[in-house]
């Protein structure tokens, strides 16, 4: 069928929109993805099972949970950074600590503290070395934000995230923490590994016949939020991983990546209250001041 042809056909799809509560823009962005559809089966040539088979699939990801993992896995949330990076340009944003994809693993209501939190509950602390991360929370003039809330979440050393791994405790490596008079943060926890997609899901299964990889680097997730402030949502990716800079959901960014510094100092392990070497991450951020002029950095999606 002609182009001009399937744009014929699409309009005569759309409702009426001055009847009833037509919702104008659910109307626009239906029509413009169904006339790119269309257009799509058209010049690929897709059989009618090839379109079904579409269909089902998006119909399976959804059940079992996995569309946020697919999003991530095609590179539409780091897409949606880039065209937020955008804006910010636009509107003369600059000298903030770059965005970088939230995933679908955050879980909200995790335990609040002042200054210092310990992260980890204590079940891999045998086995996994501790990690200390901290750091300070700035405006773009180099001011301290005291009471910023600093949301922090990771995986434990096989990769997974406590809720959605059952076999952890409650908000295990799920913490917040606000910084202190001195505009400070410091976390105890365990040294995270990257997480890997289900082998057995649908998001694993596509990437698969895309002849791709479902794993992630090691990282530490941030929510950071004070009033006044553009709320951040980021990482850091941790060197020395292999798939820093191949990450599947193209999260890496400049900027975003820290060394795990070894500390085997006996004063500095006494000091931490502990009794072996430990590694250290020191990650600031800069908060860039609430504006108009950008689109809003607080994104309403379903989480947990
Ligand atoms: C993660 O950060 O762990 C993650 C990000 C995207 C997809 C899946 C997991
Ligand atoms: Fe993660």
């Amino acid at each position: 069928m002609k182009h001009a042809d399937i744009e014929a056909l699409v309009k005569k799809m759309n409702v009426d929109t001055a009847k009833g509560a037509v919702d104008q823009r659910v109307q626009e962005v239906v029509v413009r993805l169904l006339t790119d559809l269309f257009k799509a089966i058209e010049d690929l040539n897709l059989s009618q099972a090839e379109v079904w088979k579409g269909l089902e699939y998006l119909t399976d990801s959804g059940k079992a949970n996995e569309m946020g993992l697919l999003a991530a896995g095609l590179g539409l949330e780091h897409f949606l950074d880039l065209r937020a990076d955008e804006a910010d340009e636009k509107a003369g944003l600059t000298g903030g600590t770059p965005r970088t994809i939230e995933g679908p693993l955050y879980v909200a209501g995790a335990p609040e503290t002042v200054g210092f939190a310990r992260m980890d509950d204590g079940s891999e602390s045998d086995t996994v070395d501790t990690l200390f991360v901290e750091g300070s929370v700035r405006d773009t003039e180099g001011n301290i934000i005291e009471g910023a809330k600093v949301e922090i979440w990771h995986a434990n050393s096989l990769g997974n995230y406590s809720f959605f791994d059952k076999t952890q405790s409650e908000f295990n490596l799920r913490r917040t923490i606000c910084t202190d008079a001195d505009g400070n943060y410091v976390a105890q926890t365990t040294m995270p590994v990257g997480y890997g997609c289900p082998p057995e899901g649908t998001t694993q299964a596509l990437l698969n016949k895309l002849g791709r990889h479902g794993n992630r680097p090691s990282h530490i997730h941030y929510f950071i939020s004070s009033p006044g402030y553009r709320k951040l949502t980021t990482q850091f990716n941790i060197e020395g991983d292999k798939y820093l800079w191949d990450d599947f959901a193209f999260a890496t960014r400049d900027g975003l990546v820290a060394t795990a510094v070894d500390v085997t100092d006996s004063a500095e392990i006494e000091k931490r209250g502990l009794q072996k070497p430990f590694k250290h991450i020191q990650f600031d951020v800069v908060l860039v001041k609430e504006t108009d002029s950008a689109p809003t950095t607080e994104i309403e999606r379903r989480r947990a």
